[in-house]
């Protein structure tokens, strides 16, 4: 047996005792494991096990290799993940473990991943001499995983698993001359490998060809791309479509059950799909549509597909019973406090308070103190930061807005309203406290904000070119576009050229007369790049960015690193890196230090602050099964939460009432709406819950009670401040 332990499989001591039980087991089973340990991994690390080292510069290729030059009997891969399942398990928790694919199918879902679970060109080695691949997770060493082999248990045509590549370029050609013109194609294709582009899908018609670019290096360049496009216009009408997302059902056999995909077909009602493509192989069906649409199709196909599907020979447990069994409660990962998944919630403490609220006031957001300080604190620590500004538009309620005030935070408002509401709350805020950020805003608020003393930014320049006499004497923000958004979700990504947000470089060449003309001078420079980032660089490459364009500006004095920091939703995820954030910051500043001595940098964070320290309250109003489905319907629903039904925001739940009883029933938790999307849970593992019970929805502190509703005429759940 050759078994290859990813980089990352020695970090931990749990890991490592995971890797020493592993060593023991293989005795006990009179094996002789050939191991091949990750790059850098000394050999003591290992343990017992490592001894038998046999090269410590491995990959997922060598181990294979191996494999098959000593005739093993099978390659046990050891990584982070408990293998392949039905869906990315990063978007959807409700995922299943896949425990038996063939090599086919395997290389089809691996060569789609971006972060294949394993390096899909082992797979050619091992199929051909017909060693069987085991992959295993070093955290979840009982776990069975996934086993690749030539002949899986026959199971009858199915699809097994969804898979989606983002980042697709689409070209779609359009001419009369493909007509029963000899050689055409070839020409046309010609023209893809002189520009050194790899073509992945190909769908055609008498007049039109359209293919999908495989993602590598020359595919991004938009020089490149721009070449092509030059070339194929000389051909025909030819144009670009994307960003788009490849989603492919993949399966063995797919074409014997298109007739049982009806259902999946009735998702494209209202989707414009670009290209569609079931290849002679027979193993995957493949959508390409807009990127933006991805995640949600995926989640709802992955839902059409297997939320049915029960435990069995080719099917394991979803992601989330996985980690749960790990955790102890698959709601404390994404819902705890600083470093997610370690330290239990907060209101596991304040349970039987909590009980009693719900009781008292039915549906409620209850909004933790402590926690909120102690955001806040984790914040104002950083040594790079000069300013916090909050943003108040993820959560307004008066006691969070004093607490933060007390704490010396500022304010940042988008509209005139949020102003006026922070100053109703705050009597005797210094004016130089309140930030205001608008988007497409009236000329009104931009005079109330004036007057009022905030300090305003400006992300167009309609404002200064027809109202300049408002900005007269003003200093100013500007709000400039960094060219690419980030976010959770594409709806949060404020940048980018299809974003309506911020300057563009061209919009900043036109600036100056503006400016000169208004009289205004620019004070600061603002940048955002979206909301729910958990990449801790994307803030040093703001302040990069911003820094870049400061030189055109002599009287600026703080550069506005926007917000959009991101908290754990969903159970395994990293918590964003406070101190790396910092460093990048630091970076900049220190870069800059010599040019613009005493330049502030400033942060303007909302959901990080709220975000865990609230939680929604909820009674179970009813019980259904329906269709092998076991439906919780909870007094609220969307019309106080709406993020899960917008974003497929995942918030975890728990069944407040029986906390620490096992969660044996597996639900979708539902609200009273009449809307089909009032899901607030899908799948979710729930200690048996009965009318009358409490469930708990965390992480729901921020962009929670600000964007409910009264739809329905259902009045959303109310708010408490817990001190
Ligand atoms: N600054 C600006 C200019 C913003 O547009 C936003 C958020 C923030 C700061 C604060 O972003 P945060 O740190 O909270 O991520 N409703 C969505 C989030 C929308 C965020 C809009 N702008 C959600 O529920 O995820």
């Amino acid at each position: 047996m050759v078994l290859k332990l990813r980089a990352a499989a020695l970090a931990t001591r749990e890991r490592r005792r995971n890797v020493a039980a592993l060593a023991r087991e293989c005795r006990a089973e009179r094996l002789r494991p050939l191991l091949v340990l990750p790059e850098g991994a000394r050999a003591a690390d290992g343990g017992e096990l490592a001894r038998e080292a046999l090269a410590t510069a491995g990959s997922d290729l060598l181990a294979a290799r191996l494999a098959v030059a000593l005739g093993a009997v099978r390659c046990e891969v050891w990584g982070e993940a408990a293998g392949l399942f039905t869906a990315g398990p990063e978007p959807l928790p409700s995922a299943r473990l896949v425990r038996a694919l063939d090599f086919e199918e395997a290389q089809e879902l691996t060569a789609a991943a971006a972060e294949p679970v394993f390096d899909p060109r082992a797979l050619a080695p091992l199929a051909s001499a017909g060693v069987p691949l085991h992959l295993r997770s070093i955290d979840l060493p009982a776990a069975s995983g996934t086993v690749v082999a030539k002949t899986p248990p026959p199971e009858g045509p199915r699809v097994k698993a969804i898979s989606v590549r983002r980042g697709v370029t689409l070209v779609a050609l359009d001419t009369a001359r493909m007509w029963r013109e000899v050689g055409f194609l070839a020409d046309v294709f010609a023209c893809f490998a002189r520009h050194g582009l790899s073509i992945d899908a190909v769908s055609s018609s008498g007049t039109n060809l359209t293919v999908s670019l495989d993602p590598t290096a020359p595919a991004r360049d938009p020089a490149v791309v721009a070449a092509l496009l030059a070339d194929l216009l000389e051909r025909g009408d030819a144009r670009l479509i994307g960003p788009a997302a490849a989603l492919s059902l993949v399966g063995r056999g797919i074409r014997a059950i298109l007739h049982e995909l009806a259902p999946v077909l009735e998702l494209f009602e209202e989707l414009e799909v670009h290209l569609l493509t079931q290849s002679a192989s027979d193993l995957a069906l493949t959508v390409v549509v807009d990127e933006a649409e991805s995640e949600r199709l995926a989640r709802d196909l992955h839902g059409l597909l297997f939320q049915h599907v029960a435990e069995g020979p080719l099917f394991g447990p979803t992601w989330e019973e996985l980690h749960a069994g790990r955790r102890g409660c698959a709601a404390l990962g994404a819902a705890g406090g600083e470093s997610a998944g370690e330290e239990p919630p907060w209101w596991g403490a304040r349970r039987a308070e909590l009980l009693a609220l719900a009781a008292e006031r039915g549906p409620l957001y209850v909004y933790d103190a402590a926690g909120l300080e102690t955001a806040a604190r984790s914040l104002l620590a950083l040594p790079a930061l000069d300013r916090l500004f909050y943003a108040v538009k993820a959560n307004h309620h008066p006691g969070v807005l004093a607490l933060f005030a007390r704490l010396g935070l500022g304010f940042e408002c988008v509209s005139a309203a949020e102003l006026e509401h922070v100053r109703a709350a705050l009597p005797g805020l210094e004016p130089a406290r309140l930030l205001f950020t608008p988007s497409f805003a009236p000329r009104g608020e931009y005079e109330r904000a004036l007057a009022l003393g905030a300090r305003v930014t400006v992300d167009n320049l309609h404002p200064l070119a027809a109202w300049p006499e408002i900005f007269a004497g003003r200093d100013l923000f500007l709000r400039l576009d960094p060219g690419r958004g980030r976010g959770h979700h594409p709806h949060v990504r404020t940048a980018g050229a299809q974003s309506k947000f911020g300057l563009s470089g061209g919009e900043l060449e036109r600036l100056p007369p503006l400016l000169a003309r208004a009289g205004a001078r620019v004070v600061g420079l603002h940048a955002h790049a979206g909301s729910g980032i958990r990449a801790a660089e994307s803030w040093g490459d703001i302040a990069r960015f911003l820094a870049a364009a400061a030189a055109r500006f002599p009287r600026l004095a703080a550069l506005d690193v926007g917000g959009g920091l991101g908290v754990p939703e969903r159970p395994g995820q990293r918590p964003l890196d406070l101190a790396a954030l910092d460093a990048g910051l630091a970076r900049v500043k220190r870069a800059q230090a010599a040019r613009s001595p005493g330049l502030e940098l400033w942060l303007e964070p909302g959901r990080y602050l709220v975000a865990r320290a609230g939680v929604l309250l909820a009674r179970v109003a009813q019980l259904k099964e329906k269709g092998g489905v076991t439906y919780v319907g909870v007094e609220t629903g969307m019309n106080s939460l709406l993020r899960p039904a917008l974003y497929g925001a995942h918030h975890p739940i728990v069944n407040l009432s029986r906390l620490g009883e096992p969660a044996t029933m597996t639900a979708h938790v539902v609200g009273p709406i009449c809307e089909t999307g009032d899901v607030l849970g899908r799948s979710r593992r729930l200690a048996p819950a009965a009318e009358g019970d409490v469930l708990l929805i965390a992480n729901a502190g921020a962009y929670g009670r600000v964007m409910s509703s009264r739809y329905n005429l259902r009045e959303p759940a109310g708010e408490w401040l817990l001190a």
